[in-house]
């Protein structure tokens, strides 16, 4: 008996740059993914061997992690901030292009870093702002958001927030500005390490058509 491999993907913006690329490498999902009124979480794909799940980018890592899917998509920024070392990423997408970034109110006074000794951040990403403020000598303290960061400064939760910026018109939109890019972001294709293993036959195949789909793409 054949075990199916399960295909982790995210909802959202990922989706539809991801989707041409999973043709790429051979996968195409059954015409109930794109009917936006089912709600149906796993589909079938043109190949027997493999399924496909729909969940969020941050459930994306966790199900790879842990096994319960065998690989996935998912944002540079989700893989930086589980750092989980059960998950492989050995190919850059080059799509999802967007960057980690500090913000603060347009109007805020400029402050001196060297004066102070702690800050207070919104952010989905409490342990990459850590690392960055530590790295700066400042203490942060992380206020765990799930989205809607960009609110936080106006109504007075904190006065920075570290989000992820593409065009920065939520930014714009909510009287913040850019003060400092923490990292450029892409999504990238995750693989659990055992699974790798102990399913190279069928996945290393995958990995090497997801290679050569950006490639191809690269080159056109
Ligand atoms: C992301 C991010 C920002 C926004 C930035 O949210 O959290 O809010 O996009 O994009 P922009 O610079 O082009 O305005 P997204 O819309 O993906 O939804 P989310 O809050 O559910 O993550």
């Amino acid at each position: 008996m054949t075990r199916t491999l399960t295909f982790a993907i995210p909802k959202g913006r990922i989706l539809d740059e991801a989707l041409p690329l999973l043709a790429k490498a051979g996968i195409e999902p059954e015409a109930e993914f794109h009917d936006k009124k089912s709600r149906a979480l796993r589909f079938a794909t043109n190949r027997p061997d493999v399924s496909i799940i729909r969940v969020r980018a941050f459930d994306v890592a966790t199900f790879v992690a842990h096994g319960a899917a065998q690989i996935g998509i998912v944002g540079s920024d989700v893989v930086e901030e589980f750092d989980y070392s059960e998950l492989y990423a050995p190919v850059d997408l080059d799509i999802g292009h967007c960057r980690l970034s500090v913000a603060q109110p347009a109007d805020a006074a400029d402050e001196d870093e060297a004066a102070i000794s702690h800050v207070r951040v919104a952010t989905k990403y409490p342990h990459l702002t850590r690392q960055y403020y530590e790295a700066r000598g400042l203490q942060a303290e992380c206020v765990k958001l799930n989205g809607a960061m960009e609110l936080a400064p106006s109504l007075g939760l904190s006065r920075r927030i570290v989000d992820l910026v593409s065009s920065g018109a939520t930014l714009k939109a909510n009287g913040l500005v850019e003060t400092d890019i923490i990292m450029p972001i892409s999504a990238r294709l995750i693989v659990n390490r055992a699974a790798f293993k102990m399913r190279s036959a069928e996945l290393a195949p995958m990995v090497e058509a997801f290679r050569k789909a950006v490639g191809v793409r690269d080159a056109a």
